[in-house]
């Protein structure tokens, strides 16, 4: 190895922040929000500044949470056309396909000419402020630029994973009643090829899917393709437009887009984001805890399906005027698994932000993956999704970063719209596996079952207290929800469904998600909604889905299914049921393990106690617990008798 540094010794590189300045600064923003967050604000080009900084309060009136309400801006605008005088000639965008042939880069001038045909196509199309347009896209510059023409438009997006099934696009389309989709014929991923065009067609075949009157597809592959009279080719149509269009004034709280995430109960929930905080927000957290440099290549590995290819990928380092490197590819992925190296040095990349699945992928084809690269560029690795492990953090550093790059693990969710935390300090204070110090104006808490809050060295419920301006405002169409599922669990505090560590240095640790959600290679999947689809198949009575540790996804899915009494459990069988559940959700959602269950573990009120199943799913079956609620201990024993992970 080519350590410079252990997790003990100093390293020689500067951090984005150094402990003092991180301390004083956090200080100043928890003393003086007002005044922390109105000078921020001007960070942003307003087309009217705003007076009003936070309006609302956690605990209170928490459901009309706004900021710089009174303002008025364009987010395409700010990433985009305010860059045009002093980076008209930058890179914007540089890409990479999966075939490492295919490459493109749009300056920051080419940039604002494509979004402008785009948004100018959109609105042929009738298309206007309030409109939900749905895209369904490859990692390719036209998902960015699809993203920027609405917003240029005052049209909010709803971006579906390319990997989610043709089911899970239709509910999305469904929820939110989009006019338009885009979407392109195919999405090549790790040489393989997604059929994006026909999971469309059978999507727009499913109920409640009229909604869409437009279908704009932008031509990927070389195959002919099978166009619907709704069909439109983006590709041909965008030239006969225009590249001047004339930006919408929207309200700082005007949604700008809707993401949706999984929870632990129901459907996926539609998040809303709104214009002016999100935007802020992302600016600041991307340029401030990646210390970003305006020469700096910037290379955030997420999919833009994914909250951290909205924020990440498009919205913050765009609004900082950074080069954001897109990659078609998957990091880690097959068929060339050092292929990452060769793409920071063809790229001149400095700061890679990657998932520690992609980490531990690559950890697991051995270090000789990186023997044909240098890596010399980079100056910063940053992790996001899942908990790192320390072996994983020390590989990324050692390895991938020739133990010259500070590592940003930062924790955020959807909900959170930015970073939240991240090891703000000198270098030589990061802990590997700790997400550490809450990002400026944050206050995360942590609190017993019974809402107390812990002070000290504690492990608890990590809640947030009072308002960011990157946080979510609503669930499209059902505020209720979005009250309950994270302001009513502890009242006046925004619950984020994570346990965490707080050490004796105060630093935190996040130990992952507390309620019923998994997080499958840094993928958040509900267990009900993979219960749910067990369930509708005719053999099964009944299911229980749980997780389990798994060495490079992090977490696995362990489902425990009761047949109905006629059916019989077979090998066949269970591939069917691997199948229904990538049918209803995508591929990204596969069963690792079935086990066939005569009964489910039930307390005497008739709930399924999953923390048993966890524990047997786990192979942990030596520390159950307490079991004497149960109504039928002798299910237990069953269970893990016939437990399949040992
Ligand atoms: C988990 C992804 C530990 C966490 C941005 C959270 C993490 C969920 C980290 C959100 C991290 C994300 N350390 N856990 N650095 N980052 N998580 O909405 O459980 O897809 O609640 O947002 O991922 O997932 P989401």
């Amino acid at each position: 190895m080519t350590s410079t540094a252990s997790a003990t010794g100093s390293p020689h590189y500067p951090s984005p922040v150094s402990e003092q300045d991180y301390r004083e600064r956090y200080r100043r923003s928890i003393e003086s929000p007002e005044a922390f967050w109105r000078e921020e604000a001007q960070q942003l080009q307003w087309m009217q500044p705003p007076q009003q900084v936070l309006k609302g309060r956690f605990g209170e009136n928490h459901s009309h949470i706004s900021w710089f309400e009174d303002g008025v801006l364009n987010a395409c605008v700010n990433c985009v056309d305010r860059h045009l005088d002093t980076r008209g000639d930058k890179p914007a965008i540089v890409w990479e396909g999966d075939d490492p042939s295919h490459q493109r880069t749009l300056t920051y001038r080419q940039l604002h000419d494509r979004v402008g045909r785009f948004a100018n196509m959109l609105r042929s199309l009738g298309v206007g402020r309030g409109d939900t347009v749905t895209l369904y896209m490859p990692m390719i510059p036209e998902a960015a630029i699809a993203m920027l023409a609405c917003a240029r438009i005052g049209a909010v997006h709803s971006v579906v994973f390319g990997g989610f099934s043709p089911e899970a696009l239709a509910s999305r389309i469904r929820d939110c009643d989009a006019r338009v989709l885009i979407t392109a014929d195919i999405s090549q991923r790790g040489g393989k090829q997604i059929p994006l065009k026909k999971y469309v067609d059978e999507a727009l075949a499913l109920e409640g899917t009229a909604c869409i009157e437009h279908v704009l597809l932008v031509p990927c592959g070389d195959a002919p393709i099978d166009w619907k009279a709704r069909d439109i080719n983006a590709s041909e149509l965008i030239e006969t437009h225009s590249p001047e269009c004339e930006p919408e004034a929207m309200g700082a709280e005007d949604p700008l887009f809707i993401l949706y995430t999984s929870g632990s109960t129901g459907a996926p929930k539609g998040l809303v984001h709104t214009t002016g905080g999100y935007l802020l927000y992302t600016a600041m957290t991307h340029r401030e805890i990646f210390g970003l440099r305006e020469d700096d290549v910037y290379w955030c590995a997420a999919d833009v399906g994914w909250i951290t290819g909205h924020s990440y990928v498009v919205y913050g380092p765009l609004a900082n005027g950074a080069t954001t490197f897109m990659f078609g590819g998957i990091p880690g992925g097959p068929p060339d698994y050092g292929r990452v190296g060769r793409v920071i040095d063809d790229h001149g990349i400095t700061i890679f932000y990657t998932s520690p699945t992609a980490i531990r992928a690559m950890m697991g084809h051995g270090e000789h993956i990186m023997d044909s690269s240098r890596r010399d560029s980079l100056r910063l690795i940053g992790t996001v999704g899942e908990p790192i492990n320390p072996q994983a953090w020390h590989w990324a550093h050692d390895v991938i970063g020739n133990g010259q790059c500070p590592i940003m693990d930062t924790w955020w969710q959807t909900e959170t719209g930015g970073h939240m935390m991240a090891p703000l300090t000198d270098a030589e204070n990061f802990k590997p596996g700790a997400a550490m110090r809450p990002f400026y104006g944050v206050r995360p808490a942590l609190l017993d079952d019974q809402g107390n809050i812990l002070e000290g060295e504690a492990s608890g419920s990590l809640v947030i207290e009072g308002s960011w301006p990157g946080q979510a405002r609503t669930i499209r169409g059902n505020h209720e929800r979005f009250e309950q599922t994270y302001f009513s669990v502890f009242e006046g505090h925004y619950f984020t469904g994570d346990g965490a560590h707080r050490d004796a240095d105060g630093d935190f640790w996040i130990t992952g998600r507390i309620d019923d959600v998994l997080n499958v290679s840094g993928h958040r999947i509900g267990t009900a909604e993979i219960e749910s689809s067990l369930v509708a198949h005719p053999a099964i009575s009944e299911a229980a889905v749980v997780g389990f540790p798994h060495d490079v996804k992090g977490q696995g899915i362990y489902a425990y299914v009761t047949l109905m009494q006629e059916a019989t459990a077979s090998e066949a069988l269970r591939q069917e049921l691997v199948e229904t559940v990538r049918r209803d959700i995508g591929a990204f959602a596969r069963l690792d393990i079935v086990q066939w269950a005569p009964g489910l573990p039930r307390t005497r009120s008739g709930k399924i106690m999953r923390r048993i199943l966890r524990k047997i799913a786990a192979n942990e079956v030596d520390a159950l617990g307490d079991t004497s609620t149960l109504t039928d201990p002798g299910v237990v024993d069953a269970l893990i008798e016939n437990r399949i992970n040992r």
